[in-house]
C-alpha cells in the first residue's frame, strides 16, 4: 500500500502562523525580489514561494537593487542553466555589501544535490538559505529560523516528498493565462534526466482541488490554463485509482465558462488513444471549456538504438503511430516536442534518423538541445560521450532543418482568418499586443490594450518561423 502523500491540513496551518510571524518580524514595506530559471514547473513555484512571501508582508519588485528578500529558483536540467543561477547568486554578493540586512535564499533543483549544496556551504556564505524542491511549502519555516537565529540553513529535499494544498499563489502569467500542476515528481528515470532525483517520486493532486482551482480561475476571468506535470500521463490520484489524465480532462470540460486547457508535458510511452479520443471531443469554443489543439510530445531522438539507451520504453514506429493517429481525430493539432542531439554513443547515421523523423513528423516547433551531462544519471557514466564540437554541429543542422519547416507550416496560414485570445504587450515589440491561437502560436499585431483578455478574429498577414503577424478585424464582445 502507498502511503498517503496528502500534506495533512495543520502542517499548512502551521505555516500560515510561521507566515504571520515574519510579517510581526520584518514590519511593513519590505521588497521580494524572485529571479526564476527553468520550466513551467518552477515558474509555478515560483507563484507559491511569491504568494507566501506576500502574505509574509513582502511586496514583489523586479529588481534586486532594492530588495530585502532575494529568492534564485533554480533548474538542473542542463549545466547551461546551473552555472547560469550560480553566477547571478554570485552577484547578488554585492547587494548584500549594500544591505547587510538582505536574505538570500536558493530553492529549486540545483539545490536538491549534494555537491551543489556543499559548493554553496562553501564558496557563497552570503547565501543564507537553501530549499529543496520538495519543501517549498516550509519556505515560511526556514525564513523565519534564518531571521531569527541569524544563521545558515540548508534544508535539501528528504527522501520522500508530499504534497501541499491550498498554499497562497501569486500569479506572475498575467490576468488571462495561469499554470496549475497537476502531479509532481517523476519515476522514468531516462537516462539523461537529473528530474527524477531532484524532484522525488511521481504523486498526483485529487482531482477535486485541481477542478476546484480550475474553476477559480476560471470564474476570475483566466481563458487559458496549462496543466502541468512531469508526465501528466501517469496522473493517477491515489483517492481514485481508477481515474486517470484523460479522465481529469473531460471533467474539467464540463466546468461553466470560456477557457481552453493546455498541458505538459505527455510522455509517448503512455500517451494513450483514449487521450486523443478525449481531446479530439472537447474542441476549444466560444462559452466552453475545451483542449488546445497544441500537442507537445517530446521525441528525444529518431534512432531506437538511442531511445533505447535513454530508456524512453517506446519506438519510433510507435511514436509516429501516434502522431498519425493524432492526425486522424485532430486536423488542426499542432505537434510540438523535445529532441536532445549528442546523446552518448549516438552516430551520425543515428543523427540522421533523428532528422529523417522530424521531416516526417512536420512539426510546428521543436525544442532542441545539446546533451549535458548530468551527475549521478546513467549517461553521465556511460562510453562515447560526443565531443562538444560535433554536437554543436547537429544542434545547428537540426535549427536550420526545423527552421524551414515551421516556416513553411506558418506560410500556410497567411492571408487566413484565426480565432485567438488577445494576451498583452508583446515581449519582443513593446508596441505591439500579442495574440494566442487555439493551438498555442503567437500572433502580434496593433490593437487597444483595453482588448486584453478578449477573443478577436485575426487575419494573417505574415508568417515567420516562430511568429506570425496579422490584423485584428473584430473582437468577440466578453
Ligand atoms: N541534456 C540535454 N537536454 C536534456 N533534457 C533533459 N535532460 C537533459 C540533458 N541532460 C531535455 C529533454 C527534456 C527537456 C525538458 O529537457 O529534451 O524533454
Ligand atoms: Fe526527465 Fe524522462 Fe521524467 Fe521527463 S519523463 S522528467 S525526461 S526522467
Amino acid at each position: 500500500m502507498k502511503k498517503d502523500v496528502i500534506l495533512p491540513e495543520s502542517e499548512i496551518q502551521k505555516q500560515f502562523e510561521y507566515m504571520s510571524e515574519v510579517k510581526t518580524e520584518v514590519g511593513t514595506g519590505k521588497k521580494v525580489f524572485i529571479k526564476t530559471f527553468g520550466c513551467q514547473q518552477n515558474e509555478a513555484d515560483s507563484e507559491k514561494l511569491l504568494g507566501m512571501a506576500e502574505k509574509m508582508g513582502y511586496c514583489r519588485t523586479e529588481t534586486s537593487d532594492d530588495a530585502d528578500l532575494i529568492i534564485v529558483n533554480t533548474c538542473a536540467v542542463r549545466e547551461h542553466a546551473e552555472l547560469k543561477a550560480l553566477s547571478i547568486s554570485g552577484g547578488y554578493k554585492h547587494c548584500k555589501e549594500k544591505n547587510p540586512s538582505l536574505i538570500i535564499g536558493i530553492c529549486g533543483c540545483m539545490v536538491s544535490q549534494e555537491h551543489r549544496v556543499s559548493d554553496i556551504k562553501n564558496k557563497y556564505p552570503y547565501v543564507d538559505f537553501l530549499l529543496g524542491t520538495t519543501l517549498i511549502h516550509r519556505f515560511p519555516e526556514i525564513l523565519l529560523k534564518t531571521i531569527r537565529e541569524k544563521k545558515r540553513n540548508f534544508w535539501i529535499s528528504p527522501e520522500t516528498s508530499v504534497i501541499a494544498e491550498n498554499l497562497p499563489v501569486s500569479r506572475v502569467t498575467g490576468s488571462t493565462e495561469a499554470w496549475v500542476s497537476v502531479m509532481y515528481g517523476c519515476n522514468n528515470f531516462c537516462t539523461y534526466c537529473i528530474v527524477p532525483y531532484v524532484r522525488g517520486r511521481e504523486r498526483s493532486r485529487n482531482p477535486e482541488e485541481v477542478i476546484k482551482e480550475v474553476k477559480q480561475l476560471i470564474s476570475d476571468g483566466v481563458k487559458s490554463v496549462t496543466l502541468l506535470g512531469q508526465n501528466v500521463n501517469s496522473y493517477r490520484p491515489e483517492s481514485s485509482p481508477d481515474y486517470g489524465f484523460p479522465e481529469l480532462l473531460e471533467d474539467l470540460c464540463r466546468l461553466d465558462g470560456e477557457c481552453v486547457i493546455g498541458f505538459m508535458t505527455s510522455h509517448p510511452k503512455d500517451a494513450s488513444k483514449r487521450l486523443i479520443d478525449v481531446i479530439a471531443a472537447h474542441p476549444p469554443a466560444k462559452g466552453k471549456v475545451g483542449i488546445s489543439r497544441r500537442f507537445h510530445l517530446p521525441l528525444q531522438s529518431g534512432s531506437d538504438r538511442i531511445l533505447k539507451k535513454m530508456n524512453r520504453h517506446y519506438s519510433l514506429a510507435r511514436y509516429l503511430e501516434l502522431v498519425d493517429y493524432m492526425r486522424s481525430k485532430i486536423p488542426d493539432v499542432s505537434v510540438t516536442t523535445d529532441i536532445i542531439v549528442g546523446f552518448p554513443t549516438e552516430t551520425e547515421e543515428e543523427f540522421l534518423q533523428t532528422l529523417e523523423a522530424v521531416k516526417r513528423v512536420r512539426y510546428d516547433n521543436i525544442y532542441s538541445f545539446i546533451y549535458s551531462k548530468r551527475k549521478g544519471t546513467a549517461a553521465a557514466e556511460m562510453e562515447g560521450q560526443i565531443d562538444e564540437e560535433v554536437k554543436g554541429q547537429r544542434l545547428r543542422r537540426l535549427i536550420a532543418l526545423q527552421s524551414e519547416i515551421s516556416k513553411e507550416n506558418n506560410s500556410r496560414l497567411e492571408n487566413k482568418q484565426i480565432r485567438a485570445l488577445i494576451e498583452g504587450v508583446s515581449k519582443t515589440c513593446p508596441e505591439k499586443l500579442t495574440a494566442r491561437t487555439e493551438d498555442g502560436k503567437l500572433i502580434h499585431f496593433d490593437g487597444r490594450k483595453e482588448d486584453v483578455g478578449k477573443h478577436g478574429i485575426f487575419l494573417i498577414e505574415k508568417a515567420e518561423c516562430h511568429e506570425l503577424f496579422g490584423r485584428l478585424l473584430k473582437t468577440e464582445e466578453v
